[in-house]
């Protein structure tokens, strides 16, 4: 059995995500994502997610392509994920690029960037309601 990990934050869930996941899980037969918890958004990668950890898990978990979700809540723990769960190839969109490459030299796994769907991600799709939004304000009702 080919097991592979993804990790991300995967907040409003879009079209782009579901692309990702199901592309990854197609490497291999065991899809485990590495869900970003609410504090290590917050202070390790400076963003506030809309929805909770535990929303954005009960998410993942009703997808066909995810078979299990844990916790990211380091940088440091892919080593330990991949020693732990056994495995076999690390999938990520294209805009980690190279970024993940020592994992295949220091734990041998596959290391896979995946194209990433483009003219969608959770910052735009934040950035466009508040523009709309503003619009909606400055209307002359
Ligand atoms: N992803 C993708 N295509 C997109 C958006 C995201 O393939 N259009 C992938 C990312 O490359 C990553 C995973 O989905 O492997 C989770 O990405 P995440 O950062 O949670 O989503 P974004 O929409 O990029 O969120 P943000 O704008 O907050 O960075």
């Amino acid at each position: 059995m080919n097991r592979v990990i993804t990790y991300g934050t995967f907040d409003l869930l879009h079209y782009g995500h579901i692309n990702l996941l199901r592309a990854a899980k197609q490497k291999g037969d065991y899809l485990i994502v590495g869900l970003s918890t609410d504090e290590f958004n917050l202070h390790q990668k400076g963003k506030k997610s809309y929805f909770t950890y535990e929303k954005r898990k009960q998410l993942l978990e009703a997808i066909r392509y995810v078979d299990l979700v844990i916790p990211e809540d380091s940088w440091a723990q892919k080593h330990t994920d991949v020693d732990q769960y056994n495995i076999d190839t690390f999938v990520i969109g294209d805009d980690w690029e190279g970024k993940f490459d020592f994992l295949s030299t220091e734990s041998g796994i596959e290391v896979v960037y995946l194209p990433r769907t483009p003219e969608v991600s959770t910052t735009q799709i934040k950035a466009d309601l508040t523009n709309m939004n503003d619009k909606d304000k400055s209307k002359d009702f």
